[in-house]
């Protein structure tokens, strides 16, 4: 049977300002804004890590220190915990991460945008397909949308977009795919960033889940600056498409979008109704508020 190579490495980028979450994010990056208890990257991280992926690489840049120290070993806080028989929540921050995960860091020193921070990360990608994962859009899903994409890539060993259809009006915000029907897959035929709604071709939006091939990084490199002045990664996947099949994959699951603060706000609340500590009091919080 084909098996085309391991997924083992996903990129998060992670170098963006922030500036929706301000003064939040004045000195401390959004990808660790709290859903209940744990950053939004570590949702992400999971995630990947769940999916067989064992290399992390970061591109981070400034005040994201705390992202690093996240991952690492605390070994003070550590020490105090076994000192106070806190045994639990010792287990919680020594296990963020299995033992076979490993993580890098990239500095990206400017921000000239996705496709940008992406590039950044060739050398530590190399020579075979990966992922990448953006953190603010927090997926909620019996499993995991990148390990649906990669048993998706698996079938075939192309690069795999995720996609959710939104409100036509909502064009502007999102990069937009036109998908044609090819053996069993979605193929996309193009794909714009952020076309006005009379301008898009569909109401196919991709969201921050990418598996891709190396060529991506080649394509990268000759994109000019696009949408909003900024190296896109969109960009890229339009060149891509010329070379070779990109698969889009319309994952089951509930998107929140956590770069925006009503959609951070809707996480908030879904994931803290779930939450086996504060699920049912929290119910009757908000069974107060509904009356008021
Ligand atoms: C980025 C991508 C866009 C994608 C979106 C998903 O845009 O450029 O194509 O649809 O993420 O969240 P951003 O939201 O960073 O402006």
């Amino acid at each position: 049977m084909y098996q085309p190579k391991k997924i083992r490495k996903v990129v998060f980028p992670v170098a963006g300002m922030g500036t929706r979450f301000l003064p939040a994010t004045k000195a401390s990056p959004k990808e660790m804004l709290p859903i209940v208890d744990k950053p939004l990257i570590q949702y992400a991280v999971e995630e990947a890590v769940a999916a067989g992926c064992t290399e992390i690489i970061f591109v981070t840049g400034r005040s994201k220190r705390s992202i690093e120290d996240h991952f690492d070993k605390a070994y003070e806080l550590e020490t105090e915990l076994q000192l106070r028989h806190k045994e639990q929540m010792l287990e919680q921050v020594q296990n963020i991460l299995p033992k076979n995960v490993t993580c890098l860091y990239i500095r990206q020193a400017e921000a000239l945008g996705l496709g940008h921070a992406v590039l950044c990360s060739q050398s530590a990608v190399g020579n075979e397909p990966f992922a990448v994962v953006l953190a603010d859009d927090l997926i909620d899903a019996p499993k995991g949308v990148l390990s649906q994409m990669i048993d998706v890539y698996n079938q075939i060993g192309s690069s795999v977009i995720g996609v959710q259809t939104i409100d036509p009006s909502q064009t502007g915000s999102y990069g937009i795919v036109e998908t044609l029907q090819w053996l069993n897959f979605n193929r996309i035929r193009s794909i714009v960033e952020k076309p006005k709604p009379e301008d898009a071709k569909s109401n196919l939006a991709v969201v921050g889940r990418y598996i891709l091939t190396p060529r991506i990084f080649n394509l990268l490199q000759t994109v000019e600056r696009g949408a909003g002045n900024e190296i896109q990664l969109t960009d890229a996947i339009a060149k891509l498409v010329e070379y070779e099949p990109v698969l889009a994959h319309a994952f089951e699951g509930t998107r929140y979008d956590c770069g925006s603060k009503i959609g951070y706000l809707e996480a908030t609340l879904a994931y803290g109704l779930k939450h086996p500590e504060t699920g049912v009091a929290f119910r009757e919080v908000l069974q107060r508020y509904a009356t008021r």
